[in-house]
């Protein structure tokens, strides 16, 4: 038996990394799932999209758990398409107890030298596209009286400054206003809120060449090698990036009866990160 076992998970930001991974993990403990990704590349974010055919793995890779899956090229930003998903969902599946709002994208640049297209595609995207990916599904729960699980994936950057990236600090800082203020509203109807905060997390958005080279403008054409030294000085613990499923078994723990008393709290997954007094 599961640890999930009957439940339906939405997912957002299914197609790859943390999205795929918490898809497959909960899956794994007996979940069906709902699985959306924009499957595209973002206008301002300086890495590749995810494409159709890492959807169609996601889809593979639950359907081995013999779960039952649904799928859909879906842009949180959208919110007739995000209830239209839903209300499929609910129609096939009968019914939606967790959902983890993972989809995101991140760009980089000093706050006075980023355009106005980077700062509103990350809002748009890691902040609204969470509001909407949430407000479709509440209803739902609150009407059918079952409670439910909201996690939100923010990010250390959800509770520390974190330089060349004032956007996405300040959309991941809102993601935890929004899941406090929905904690306290939803509470009453049994359905708990909670964010899960990653450190560096080893995943397309942090593994690729543009992004390495952002972060190591002095080195011509960073390894992968040099990437996982500079985040072994980040971490406390003795580690460099954290494999997705470590994120995932986070978010299994929220939207597991585990934690059915656990609600309105931040939960890093950072390897120590934000310790404020590393000994190395
Ligand atoms: N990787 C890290 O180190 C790290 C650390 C902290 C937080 N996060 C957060 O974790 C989440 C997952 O990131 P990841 O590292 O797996 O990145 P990723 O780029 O590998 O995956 C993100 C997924 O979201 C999808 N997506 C992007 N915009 C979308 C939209 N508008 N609608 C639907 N889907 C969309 C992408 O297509 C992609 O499949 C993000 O919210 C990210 O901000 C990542």
């Amino acid at each position: 038996m599961g640890r999930i076992e009957g439940k339906v998970a939405l997912v957002t930001g299914a197609a790859r990394g943390m999205g795929r991974s918490h898809a497959v993990r909960l899956a794994q403990e007996g979940a069906d799932i709902v699985a959306v990704d924009l499957c595209a590349s973002l206008d301002t974010a300086p890495y590749p999209g995810a494409s159709s055919q890492d959807l169609d793995l996601t889809t593979q890779l639950v359907e081995q758990f013999d779960r039952r899956i649904i799928a859909r090229q879906v842009d949180v930003r959208d919110s007739k398409a995000m209830q239209a998903v839903v209300d499929e969902s609910i129609a096939e599946l009968d019914h939606i107890d967790i959902v983890c709002a993972n989809a995101g994208i991140a760009s980089f640049g000093f706050s006075w030298e980023l355009s106005d297209e980077a700062w509103q595609e990350i809002i748009d995207v890691n902040l609204t596209g969470a509001w909407k990916t949430a407000k479709a599904v509440i209803p739902h729960m609150i009407e059918r009286g079952q409670g439910g699980s909201i996690i939100f994936i923010s990010s250390v950057a959800g509770l520390i400054g974190v330089p060349t990236m004032a956007h996405y600090t300040a959309s991941k800082h809102g993601v935890v206003g929004l899941m406090r203020a929905l904690a306290v509203e939803l509470a009453r109807h049994d359905v708990r809120v909670n964010t899960v905060n990653p450190g560096n997390v080893d995943t397309p958005m942090v593994d690729n060449a543009p992004t390495r080279q952002i972060f190591m403008p002095d080195l011509r054409d960073p390894t992968r090698e040099d990437a996982e030294r500079i985040m072994k000085e980040m971490s406390a613990l003795p580690v460099s990036w954290l494999d997705p499923r470590e994120v995932s078994n986070a978010v299994l723990f929220l939207a597991s009866d585990e934690a059915r008393h656990i609600t309105g709290i931040t939960l890093p997954v950072d390897a120590g990160m934000m310790i404020p007094n590393k000994l190395k």
